[in-house]
């Protein structure tokens, strides 16, 4: 059969190695072998009850035709309603948009203004799907450095990179895979700049809710309506209420750019699910008990990463600053590079083959030498992975 004549958009595009790592632990165990797979960027906690009978409930009462493109309205309200008593923020539901998840927020908002030659800045590491979209919009990617500073992105940083091309900058905190939190007052700074310079930010907040005191939430929907006229934010209920499979996400900006991100998604997905949308707007409406939910996992996530961090760092070669936030460390492994591993790829692929154990190599995310390790797993498998590591590396 001839070659398909995949067009030059998606020809542009790289596979996400992410998902490699995933389908490698899918191989193993269907050849039978036990596998411990830190390579998940999702829950391990199951969708809380409440939200589940809430889309029984949806299904009941006949929701199961489609909704405006934009969702239902009783989606787009929960929203406005809910970020004005979580962060008192002043939205419209002129300015949300529903979507099939995070990922479709940002491919939604990224299309909607990018053009051909428009330059993306994107901070390293990034998340892999992030550099894949600006080349589907036959965008340029230009990357920011930022491990001078740990990783943590600044105004400064972002005003050096900012040049006559660029368009739109690409945020992620708490950041997906390093962890790290850009402080409230900085992020503030980089927004501002943006905004003054009349470049669009595109800010993914997917794991907004995991961030660890002392750092906090912060959403950039309470912005200023002026500053806020650039920015869009992709927001995801995946992360936040363990709902990866449900697929619903969303976008604020400003109702400009919402019409236009509707216009596209009226001849793509359409919406997502009908009942899906009710179950999430009246679980934000039940606002005691979804906070009581989140919080609880956010518990459990810092009580893992306050025990894995330490145990990293006494794997010998392994270092890892401790992340603010969403559910991954970030290990450098550079000075175990020489003789035995030439890269960061050959540690994880050692993991894999003498401990079963799966872990992201760095590379996917623009930091070859470091390795991503997802802590959304019990802390048994965790307890049983260090000591694998510690049995294979040696300890400090
Ligand atoms: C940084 C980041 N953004 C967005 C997403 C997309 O999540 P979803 O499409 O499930 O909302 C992910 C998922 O791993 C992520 O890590």
């Amino acid at each position: 059969m001839a070659d398909f004549p995949e067009s030059e958009n998606v020809a542009a595009m790289h596979g996400s190695s992410t998902m490699i790592a995933a389908q490698m632990a899918s191989e193993m165990r269907a050849k039978g072998i036990e596998v411990i797979d830190l390579s998940v960027g999702e829950p391990d906690f199951d969708t809380p009850e409440f939200i589940k009978d809430l889309a029984i409930e949806g299904l009941h009462t006949g929701l199961t035709k489609y909704t405006p493109a934009a969702g239902l309205a009783k989606f787009r309200n929960s929203i406005v309603d809910f970020y004005s008593k979580e962060f008192g923020a002043e939205l419209t539901p002129q300015e949300i948009a529903a979507s099939c998840g995070g990922k479709q927020a940002l491919f939604n908002a990224a299309c909607t203004l990018l053009n051909p030659g428009d330059e993306v800045l994107i901070p390293k590491p990034y998340w892999v799907t992030f550099p894949e979209i600006a080349h589907f919009c036959r965008a340029i990617p230009k990357y920011i450095e930022t491990e001078a500073n740990g990783f943590v992105l600044t105004a400064d940083m972002v005003e050096s990179a900012i040049g006559d091309r660029t368009k739109l900058l690409i945020i992620n905190s708490p950041n997906n895979p390093t962890g790290r939190v850009v402080p409230q007052g900085e992020l503030v700074r980089i927004i501002e700049l943006c905004a003054s310079r009349g470049v669009y930010v595109l800010t993914d907040e997917c794991y907004l809710f995991f961030a660890y005191p002392p750092s906090m939430p912060f959403s950039s929907a309470v912005l200023p309506k002026e500053v806020r006229d650039f920015v869009c934010v992709a927001g995801s209920f995946s992360k936040t209420f363990a709902m990866t499979g449900w697929r619903i996400g969303y976008t604020i900006a400003n109702p400009d750019w919402t019409k236009a991100i509707v216009k596209l998604q009226s001849h793509s997905a359409t919406h997502p699910t009908t009942f899906v949308q009710y179950a999430c707007a009246k679980a934000l409406e039940n606002y005691d008990e979804t906070i009581s939910a989140v919080s609880s996992m956010t518990a459990e996530y810092e009580r893992r990463r306050d025990w894995l961090i330490p145990a990293l760092n006494a794997v010998r070669g392994f270092k890892c600053q401790m992340p603010e936030g969403a559910f991954y460390a970030f290990v450098d492994v550079r000075g175990m590079l020489g003789a035995k591993f030439a890269a960061s790829a050959d540690i994880a692929a050692c993991l894999l083959k003498k401990a079963h154990v799966v872990v992201t190599d760095g590379s996917g995310f623009g930091a070859d030498g470091f390795l991503r390790i997802s802590y959304a797993t019990s802390m048994e498998n965790l307890e049983r992975v260090v000591a694998e590591m510690k049995r294979l590396f040696g300890t400090d």
